[in-house]
């Protein structure tokens, strides 16, 4: 299926958003689409978590559109604002589980807060999630018990734990090493294709994780620049992608580069 037929789940939509006189995002468009993934990079301070936290509802624009599932959110009552949040999965850099309870009743807060469901379906899902995360048998223990990468894991468990049609990721292997950023990665996968959400992830683990993009999007100097597929993304050549792709990716080749330079030489 082409990505015009698909359904936009989340659309930012000529928005714009400073703090005092600092400008940090000028004239943004950004569409997710249904079941994707779409990974925004850029340097630090730039304004990648600020533009999850406004498709999020979490801030709203100065001027432009917030639109999720048919809603514009930047304009909308905090009661719907609610509703349209079930849809809503988050994983942040610091996990944030409460520290005084245990695993189990962490994943299981989301549905006691926010849904009718019985204790029965309660333990159900859990126990599926935590399954799903390679986590059964942690769900006594409690926060400060856990590894990092078990951390990781069970926020990841929070964060699908209400079954939502779009799930934002604010750098989620932070702090951990090689290895246990290519298993987060992997439940990942595993999961979306399991779930089938969308995604949208704020990383620095340039290029690892084209793998799992199906767009990429660059945010430097107010601009998006891209949302195109990881390999139009490095082969790009709008100036800023060509920019960060070399300080991050290094040079690639390009024949009419190569070229002229080659011939230059001589
Ligand atoms: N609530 C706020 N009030 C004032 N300024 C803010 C607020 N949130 C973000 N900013 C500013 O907006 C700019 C973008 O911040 P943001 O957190 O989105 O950057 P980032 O791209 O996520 O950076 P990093 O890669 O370091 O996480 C920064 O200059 C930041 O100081
Ligand atoms: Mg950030």
């Amino acid at each position: 299926m082409s990505n015009v037929e698909k359904e936009k789940v989340v659309e930012l939509i000529h928005v714009d958003k400073a703090f005092g006189d600092q400008i940090v995002l000028e004239d943004v468009n950004l569409p997710i689409y249904e079941g994707t993934t779409t990974v925004i990079v850029g340097p630090s301070g730039t304004g990648k978590s600020v533009t999850l936290k406004l498709m999020m509802g979490l801030m709203r624009p100065d001027s432009g559109q917030v639109i999720a599932f048919g809603h514009d959110i930047s304009n909308i009552s905090n009661k719907e604002l609610r509703k349209i949040r079930m849809n809503f999965g988050v994983l942040f850099q610091n996990v944030a589980l409460f520290d005084s309870m245990n695993i189990f009743d962490n994943i299981a807060l989301p549905l006691r807060e926010r849904t009718d469901a019985t204790e029965d379906d309660i333990r159900r899902n859990v126990q599926e999630k935590l399954e799903m995360m390679d986590l059964t048998g942690a769900d006594k223990k409690f926060p400060a018990q856990l590894s990092g990468g078990m951390l990781k894991r069970a926020g990841l468990a929070r964060a699908l734990v209400l079954d939502p049609r779009i799930v934002f990721f604010d750098e989620p292997t932070t702090g951990l090493d090689a290895n246990k950023s290519a298993e987060i990665y992997r439940l990942f996968h595993h999961t979306q294709s399991e779930l089938n959400y969308s995604a949208v992830i704020v990383s620095h683990d340039v290029p690892k994780i084209f793998k799992l993009s199906d767009f990429v999007v660059l945010l430097a100097e107010k601009k998006l620049h891209g949302c195109v597929s990881p390999e139009d993304f490095q082969l790009s050549d709008n100036p800023a992608i060509r920019l960060y792709v070399e300080k991050n990716i290094g040079p690639i080749y390009s024949s009419l580069i190569e070229e002229a330079g080659f011939y230059e030489t001589f």
